[in-house]
């Protein structure tokens, strides 16, 4: 798929140590809209999610079943769950805390949810009302019994870079959840800037102490615009799955300084001008933020979609 762009021609220069082709795992629908202040009805979910599938996304985080009254935005996952339409070949993961979060994604047919975790106790309080050692026992018996129907488990670790409540966080304390989170069983682990704050020398130093890429994804909040950066950094040194929001909603209500997260179109404009495939139709997903915009009631922050629409 080619890239509109009037006035500008869209040549591919490729840079060295970069992937052939890039995952592009969306999490608008569920990291965007748990923190908009709109009630965004069930119907517009259920088309959001329909239009990301048409723009050739394959992966598509749904919604949570975390508790309602904890967001209240997500409240109507399992009328989504049943409303939207599933398109072929394409994955529709949801976000669970814990065993009660894991009978409702199961009673909707979910075959893969996301269990998230925090690096640092005064988030793991906040977000999950636990300390940063419980919630391990809250998370093991979601992932054992998951793994027992089938289902694939990523895990999410926040707060990777900083906190801000407890400052830089520990890149060895980062390993240690990290790799706790990832010996339950789960195959993927997605690597939090919940705020923002990360740059890409220490982006680069956090994968390294992991050892390598395997099993690894980044998830970048563009708070302090470093996301794209960033998101550089990770691919040089091995990672291709990246984790983006259409137009870049985005946030976290357990952490006032979470703004959007890194947008797809940003990403997706960086990744076809370095020849790194996607999949995407950028155009589509211009067209999809637009639309997006329109019914959240305020205009999209990504840059890409700024210029383009
Ligand atoms: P808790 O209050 O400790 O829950 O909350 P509990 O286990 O004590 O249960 C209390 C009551 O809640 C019980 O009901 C449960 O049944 C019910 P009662 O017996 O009293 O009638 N309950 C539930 N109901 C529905 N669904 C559930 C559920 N769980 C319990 N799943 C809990 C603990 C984990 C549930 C709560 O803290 C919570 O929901 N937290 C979620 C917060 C959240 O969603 N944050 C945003 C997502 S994380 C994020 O955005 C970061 C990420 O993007 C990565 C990054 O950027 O770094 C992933
Ligand atoms: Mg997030």
């Amino acid at each position: 798929m080619e890239d509109r762009v009037e006035g500008v021609t869209r040549e591919p220069y490729r840079m060295e140590g970069l992937p052939e082709r890039v995952t592009v795992y969306e999490v608008g629908p569920r990291d965007g809209l748990q923190n908009e202040s709109a009630v965004v009805p069930v119907e517009v979910k259920a088309e959001f999610v329909a239009r990301l599938a048409a723009a050739g996304h394959r992966v598509i985080e749904a919604t949570s079943f975390v508790h309602p009254k904890w967001v209240p935005q997500l409240a109507d996952a399992a009328e989504l769950l049943t409303s939207m339409e599933r398109a072929p070949g394409v994955r529709y993961p949801v976000l669970v805390p814990n065993e009660r979060g894991l009978d409702r994604a199961l009673e909707h047919g979910v075959t893969e949810i996301a269990i998230f975790g925090s690096a640092t106790e005064t988030f793991a309080a906040k977000n999950l009302n636990r300390t940063l050692d419980s919630q391990f026992e809250m998370f093991a018996p979601v992932v054992s019994r998951a793994l027992e129907h089938g289902l694939k488990v990523r895990a999410y670790v926040s707060m990777c870079f900083g906190d801000p409540w407890e400052g830089p966080t520990p890149v060895a304390q980062v390993v240690e959840v990290g790799r706790r989170l990832l010996d339950l069983g789960c195959y993927e682990l997605s690597l939090g800037d919940t705020i923002g704050v990360g740059t890409p020398g220490h982006v680069t130093a956090l994968i390294e102490a992991f050892g390598g890429p395997e099993k690894l994804a980044v998830h970048f909040h563009d708070t302090y615009g470093q996301a794209l950066a960033n998101t550089l950094a990770a691919l040089r040194a091995g990672v291709t799955v990246v984790d983006a929001s259409t137009g870049g909603i985005g946030g976290c209500p357990y952490a006032e300084s979470a703004t959007g997260n890194l947008a797809t179109e940003d990403l997706v404009w960086m990744l076809h001008g370095l020849g790194v495939e996607t999949g995407l139709d950028l155009n589509t997903l211009v067209e999809t933020s637009t639309w997006l915009a329109a019914r959240l009631g305020r205009p999209s922050p990504s840059r890409v979609v700024q210029a383009l629409s």
